[in-house]
């Protein structure tokens, strides 16, 4: 029998989690050829909604389902992990900044990574859910000195969906139709959903859409998207954001198609002049593990004056949270 890979995730009673454990369940990740072994991690006071949710996965008779382990400890549930999706955290509610969360969310990335780094596969790929995105990626891989920091990234992917979904349905265009969108900077509302270099059905989209629309709607929708959600469903986004979360891990094995590239929080490296120390939404190409951050696209300053601003925003964030980087 093919032999099965373990995936941990945290926070796996929460809303994100039961959107997402039982599409990996089901094959939604690594195929219908692929067993499982799924590492589930809760805090103690979740770990009877954990129990009801294994209940589940039990009842659900998913053929791929080759293993449940739960667990209140992240030595339990990281143990061989080949993949990690870091969901556990609080998330905000209406009228706070992904911001705010830092100092509540912060000391269990770090926790996390120190634990993924006495217990995971050497080759673990880690993505961070949990807001703030970007710096509590930063502060796990920080806290994993033996593991690389190519093997963290952070989750652009639902603010990537949510350009290439708003770009296609203004076009009057399918998904599939829409390429070269990026989105640059943090996952918050200083974000920049770039389409300056994207096409839809091969033509520029900046042929199609007017630029006042581009400006003055498409990128403020985006960024404030997460919020919106918040405000009309009453609660932060949940199915989206773990169909999201599949979409990058999938993408980061399984390697970007054809010449585009997706949208990842990756350690910053110089590239688009975003100095190192932070982690960065970037366009990167992918292949079976690994990425590399596309240097093609030509920036104005437009695309650079919103650059800048997401990164100071970043070196704000990573300024609060000093303290738990060791490295
Ligand atoms: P939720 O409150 O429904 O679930 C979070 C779960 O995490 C809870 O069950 C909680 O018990 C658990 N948890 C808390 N601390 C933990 C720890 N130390 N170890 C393991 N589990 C722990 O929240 P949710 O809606 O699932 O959202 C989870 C996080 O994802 C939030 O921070 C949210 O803001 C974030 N989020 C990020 C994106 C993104 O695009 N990056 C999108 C949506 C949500
Ligand atoms: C989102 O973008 O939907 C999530 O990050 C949740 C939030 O706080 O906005």
């Amino acid at each position: 029998m093919t032999k099965p890979v373990r995936i941990a995730v945290t926070g796996a009673a929460g809303n994100i989690g039961y959107a997402l454990v039982f599409r990996l369940a089901a094959g939604d990740l690594l195929g219908p050829d692929q067993p499982v072994v799924l590492q589930l991690l809760e805090i103690p006071q979740a770990a009877q909604a954990l129990s009801g949710v294994v209940m589940e996965l039990e009842d659900g008779a998913f053929p791929l389902l080759h293993d449940v382990v739960a667990s209140d400890r992240a030595e339990v549930a990281f143990r061989d992990a080949d993949l990690a999706f870091l969901v556990g955290s609080r998330p905000r509610t209406a009228g706070m900044e992904r911001k705010d969360l830092l100092r509540v969310n912060a000391e269990i990335f770090a926790n996390q990574g120190r634990a993924l780094d006495r217990q995971a596969a050497r080759d673990v790929r880690v993505l961070v859910v949990g807001n703030p995105a970007n710096t509590n990626a930063l502060i796990a891989a920080s806290n994993a000195p033996s593991l690389s920091t190519h093997q963290f990234s952070s989750m652009m992917r639902l603010d990537h969906n949510r350009a290439v979904s708003a770009l296609a349905r203004k076009a009057g265009a399918m998904i599939r139709d829409v390429a070269g969108i990026v989105v640059f900077g943090n996952h918050s509302s200083t974000q920049f959903p770039c389409i300056d270099h994207a096409t839809v059905r091969g033509r520029a989209a900046l042929e199609l859409v007017e630029r006042s629309w581009y400006e003055k709607e498409f990128i403020p929708t985006i960024q404030q998207r997460g919020a919106a959600v918040i405000k009309t469903r009453g609660a932060s986004s949940a199915a989206s954001a773990a169909s999201a979360a599949l979409d990058h891990m999938r993408t980061w094995i399984r390697g970007t198609e054809g010449s585009s590239w997706t949208s990842m929080g990756v350690a910053a490296d110089g590239s688009y002049g975003v100095a190192p120390g932070i982690f960065f939404g970037y366009p990167v190409r992918t292949s079976e593990g690994s990425y590399r951050v596309t240097q093609d696209l030509k920036l104005d300053e437009f695309q650079r004056a919103r650059i800048a601003a997401s990164e100071k925003e970043l070196r704000e964030e990573r300024d609060g949270i000093t303290d738990l980087l060791p490295r």
